[in-house]
């Protein structure tokens, strides 16, 4: 359906292409949750029933069943090929058409990069040389007063800028590096007038690292009181602040031993942590962090547990950050740091001990929440907004038994009646259902084709569903089912398509591309679909197995009917059935025998 373009290309144009942003200029778009809807161009609609995601940059109409991604869009609207559609966008995002693979610009771009990064290299050499040298005393005291060990300095690759205007910049001139490379890589500042000046002096450096262990920045932190206290580099063609964690390529292996990232503010939480053992600590660099930075951590774990000073983590730049973890899956903990702390100074003052009981103490998200909101309930008012603040909390939580736990525990804190809290999810609930009452699942049934049954393709759906979610979960399946297992046409097309699009534990499943790379109509519009809805599954494990259980079951039924076929045959003929498929019959008769006694 969409062939005949670079995929980098596409993908520049997706990504300036906001799909809130370009359906905005054609629809009347409004916040609803977390989605936008608006009213639907492909059908007569009374009522908002397209959906929009921002998240998965998707549409879908739950009324006519129209969607897919921006471009779908531009190309039903306007009525353009797909290339065509292309084209507008990318006018409207300023992307040039390609000419070439590789232009000699993006060969500059490319080659630019690698000096910046040998500059990045030569400098973290040249700061920790810094620190231990005769020079670098001050720093190495400070460090001794902050309890780092020269291990865990090393370790983290630790460096002392001197007070000097020039010394890292007459440094890296004489190694050939121009003055336009040093300040695209942040190292130095151009003055006035000409020339240039470290940005760097008299500060304790933290390089910074992208995941292969490449310095791509540096924080320095003042000797003194000094302001700004951490200076760190700018964002520059090697760093973007918004995709990196300080510390993660330090951290991943135990993160993904643990399945848990824990996160802290600074880099000397960091480094404090991972001194007293806690290898899985990672810091957001500032307190918010990005979707990106969030899809990152979810490529290495299942849970976080954020560990940020007191003061800050009830602001609401936090809870955003939050909201994006628990968007993505992941599962979010709270640790509660005495008033006054960070990680570090607990570290320093108590030991290690107590930073492991803060973090086992860690609350679930829902329940930190259940907490703030209880002290702001003392008023009529106060009860009022905290009962708003935290329905939708209730509202999303998966299981059943673990909603009525948290009204009864809700309604405790609250002082209301757990039966009025009952009554505001139900009409939080209905509010929210509202537009969606004409039920994708009637559509399901009609898309249905001989031979597969609806709850075959229920399961089918949930199957593409929990892959989508969570890539891991992709080799799981296709360790035991194939596409071709799927009998619905649609259902076929995408889990095929998860499956080439999935690179073994690849952290995501990239809606949009996968849209492209899609042949049907229906699937594009299932898949958006899928995207756009919440998904409220109690226990995804559970439904991954009675999945992918109904699916083998169906093939057995297959395979069985296709060999008893097979046998009765050769009996009309009067000829011996050969013994393999006597064989593969007893055998799968035996086998349907065993899953219907559930005992054995
Ligand atoms: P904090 O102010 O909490 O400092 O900033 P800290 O980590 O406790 O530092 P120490 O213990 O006094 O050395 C937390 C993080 O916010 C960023 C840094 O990444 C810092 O580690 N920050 C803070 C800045 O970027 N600039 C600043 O001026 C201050
Ligand atoms: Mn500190």
């Amino acid at each position: 359906m969409r062939e005949g373009l670079d995929s980098a290309f596409l993908d520049q144009v997706r990504a300036r292409s906001d799909i809130v942003e370009v359906l905005g200029q054609y629809l009347d778009l409004k916040k609803a949750g977390k989605n936008y809807v608006g009213l639907c161009p492909f059908h007569p609609d009374r009522r908002p029933s397209l959906s929009v995601s921002p998240d998965r940059q998707m549409f879908y109409c739950f009324a006519c069943g129209a969607g897919g991604d921006v471009f779908t869009f531009v190309m039903k609207r306007e009525g353009l090929p797909f290339v065509e559609a292309v084209r507008l966008l990318a006018r409207r995002a300023g992307v040039p058409w390609p000419e070439r693979r590789l232009t000699p610009a993006e060969e500059a771009r490319s080659r630019h990069r690698r000096r910046l990064l040998e500059a990045l290299d030569l400098a973290a050499k040249a700061f920790a040389g810094w620190l231990a040298g005769p020079g670098g005393e001050p720093a190495r005291a400070y460090l001794s007063r902050r309890g780092v060990s020269e291990e865990t300095a090393r370790r983290f690759g630790l460096g002392y800028a001197p007070p000097g205007w020039h010394s890292l910049s007459r440094l890296l001139a004489g190694r050939g590096f121009t003055e336009g490379e040093l300040v695209d890589a942040g190292l130095v500042v151009p003055r006035e007038g000409g020339g240039v000046y470290d940005r760097f002096r008299n500060r304790l450096m933290f390089p910074i690292w992208d995941l292969h262990g490449q310095v791509i920045a540096f924080g320095g932190r003042a000797l003194d009181e000094s302001q700004p206290k951490y200076l760190n580099s700018p964002e520059s063609p090697v760093f973007q602040k918004g995709s990196t964690w300080y510390a993660l390529h330090l951290a991943r292996e135990a993160i993904r031993r643990e399945q848990r990232a824990v996160v802290v503010e600074g880099y000397m939480d960091v480094i404090a942590a991972h001194q007293a053992g806690f290898a899985s600590v990672v810091a957001s660099m500032g307190t918010a962090f990005t979707r990106e930075q969030a899809r990152v951590l979810q490529g290495y774990c299942s849970a976080v547990t954020i560990c940020y000073d007191a003061d800050v983590a009830g602001q609401s730049a936090t809870w955003r950050s939050l909201e994006i973890l628990r968007d993505l899956g992941l599962r979010v903990y709270v640790a509660s740091l005495p008033a006054g702390d960070d990680p570090d100074s607990l570290l320093r003052r108590e030991g290690r001990d107590a930073l492991a009981r803060v973090l086992e103490g860690a609350l679930p998200l829902v329940e930190y929440r259940l907490e703030l909101a209880a002290r702001t309930a003392s008023t009529v008012e106060g009860k009022l907004q905290a009962v708003a603040n935290i329905i939708p909390l209730l509202a999303d939580l998966s299981s059943p038994v673990e909603r009525e736990a948290y009204v009864r525990e809700a309604a405790r804190r609250l002082g209301t009646s757990e039966e009025a809290l009952w009554q505001e999810l139900r009409e939080y609930r209905r509010r929210r259902r509202g537009h969606k009452s004409q039920g994708p699942r009637e559509r399901i049934a009609e898309m249905n084709e001989a031979g597969s049954t609806p709850a075959l393709a229920r399961a089918e759906e949930m199957l593409v569903r929990l892959m989508l979610e969570d890539p891991q979960r992709v080799e799981r399946v296709r360790a035991r089912v194939g596409a071709e297992d799927f009998r619905h046409p649609v259902w076929r097309e995408l889990a095929a398509g998860i499956m080439e699009s999935v690179v073994a534990g690849g952290a995501v499943v990239d809606g949009a591309r996968l849209a492209a790379a899609l042949e049907s109509e229906q699937a594009v519009s299932a898949l958006a679909r899928l995207q756009v809805e919440e998904l409220a599954c109690p226990d995804p494990e559970r439904a991954l197995e009675d999945c992918l259980g109904l699916l083998e079951g169906e093939r057995r039924r297959q395979r069985l009917a296709e060999l008893a076929t097979s046998i009765r045959e050769c009996e009309s003929r009067k000829e011996p059935v050969p013994a393999h498929i006597l064989d593969e019959y007893q055998e799968l008769v035996k086998m349907v025998h065993r899953r219907r006694r559930p005992a054995g």
